[in-house]
């Protein structure tokens, strides 16, 4: 049923029928700025339960994720959750049976980096052998500030998640082991509790070596790099093109700063695959709730490694289960 006001311009296919947010009139706004119209619930069990809801999509705070997602399963509707998946490995167990109960894959988590083109370009150059065997990767997550309450739990579970999450899909390999520990830190952020930057290093079964710097105000940019390392050669993942300007006796090119347009294609692609398939009655086929929780388990291990001062955390994770199996 086409209805002008309800229809999405980006993603064919869907209409916005519900929103909800806990903070009164937030939604509405936001309906308003896009110039939509849709039902405004002040508690996300309406809207789950409502008969105009096909599709559920969690973009609340990670806090709420689960009771979200938990709800919308237990309704039998399609759900995409914005990663992370819930707050630890537990949570997205949790997650995992409900999921079962209805036979078939209902959720996908927002992990968009397997979307992004220039990821799906390395992926497939690494499958092809282009770098023979990868060896290591050098990465970069830098955010440009972040408010005080953005913690060292944000850093690791909220920021970091997309390498834990894109690094073993990028070179086939599961993770050994992880560990966390922070340098000196910024002077950009005064509760000494809070580790920033951070540094993440991370072993897979094969040996592959990973190291990433994860800063969120980093004070000048939205800044990316992803290096895979290999026995023949090295990818490089490529930045947002800017124009160069020579000028004053200078050479420079603008550094993005919103996280946004860094992976704008990467969000509609990600969006339009999920809803492509739901839409038709069919299974999402992007990141599941599986590889929500072999993240979550990451993640878990990452933080006992911060609070031990880096000390290295061995990870063991169980086969992936058929019912996840491509
Ligand atoms: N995939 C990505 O690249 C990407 C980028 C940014 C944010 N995210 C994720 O998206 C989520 C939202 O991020 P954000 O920056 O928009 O956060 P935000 O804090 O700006 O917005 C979250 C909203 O959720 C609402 N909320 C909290 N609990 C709720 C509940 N129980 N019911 C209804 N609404 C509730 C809050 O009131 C708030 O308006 C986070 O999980 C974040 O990790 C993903």
């Amino acid at each position: 049923m086409e209805s002008p006001k309800r229809t999405c311009e980006t993603i064919a296919n869907v209409d916005v029928t519900a929103v909800c947010d806990i903070v009164p009139g937030k939604a509405q706004k936001a309906l308003d700025d896009l110039g939509l119209e849709a039902k405004d619930y002040s508690d996300y069990h309406d809207l789950v339960k409502d008969p105009d809801v096909d599709v559920v999509v969690c973009t609340a705070s990670n806090e709420a994720h689960y009771e979200v997602v938990m709800a919308a399963l237990k309704e039998g509707k399609f759900t995409f959750c914005e990663k992370p998946l819930a707050l630890d490995a537990k949570q997205c167990m949790d997650i995992i049976e409900e999921e079962k109960k209805q036979g078939r894959r209902m959720l996908q988590v927002g992990f968009m980096r397997h979307y992004a083109p220039e990821y799906v370009q390395m992926k497939k150059m690494i499958d092809d052998g282009v770098i023979g065997q990868p060896l290591m990767i050098d990465e970069r997550h830098y955010n440009q500030t972040q408010p005080e309450e953005y913690d060292s739990t944000r850093s690791i579970i909220e920021t970091a998640i997309h390498e834990i999450d894109l690094n073993h899909w990028l070179i086939s390999d599961d993770y050994k082991n992880i560990r966390v520990f922070s340098p000196l830190q910024t002077r950009h952020v005064q509760n000494k509790d809070i580790k920033d930057p951070q540094i993440v290093m991370m072993e897979t079964k094969k040996g592959i070596n990973i190291y990433l710097q994860v800063f969120v105000r980093c004070q000048y940019g939205y800044d990316i790099k992803c290096d895979v390392i290999g026995e023949e050669g090295v990818l490089e993942l490529p930045t947002v093109p800017q124009v160069a300007t020579r000028l004053d006796a200078q050479y420079s090119t603008k550094i993005l700063t919103d996280w946004k347009a860094r992976f704008e294609s990467a969000y509609d692609i990600e969006f339009r695959d999920f809803i492509d398939h739901v839409s038709q009655g069919n299974s999402p086929e992007g990141p599941s709730a599986w590889d929500g929780y072999i993240a979550a388990v990451t993640a878990d291990a990452a933080l006992v490694s911060l609070e031990n001062d880096g000390e290295k955390q061995d990870l063991d994770f169980p086969e992936r289960p058929e019912f996840y199996k491509d």
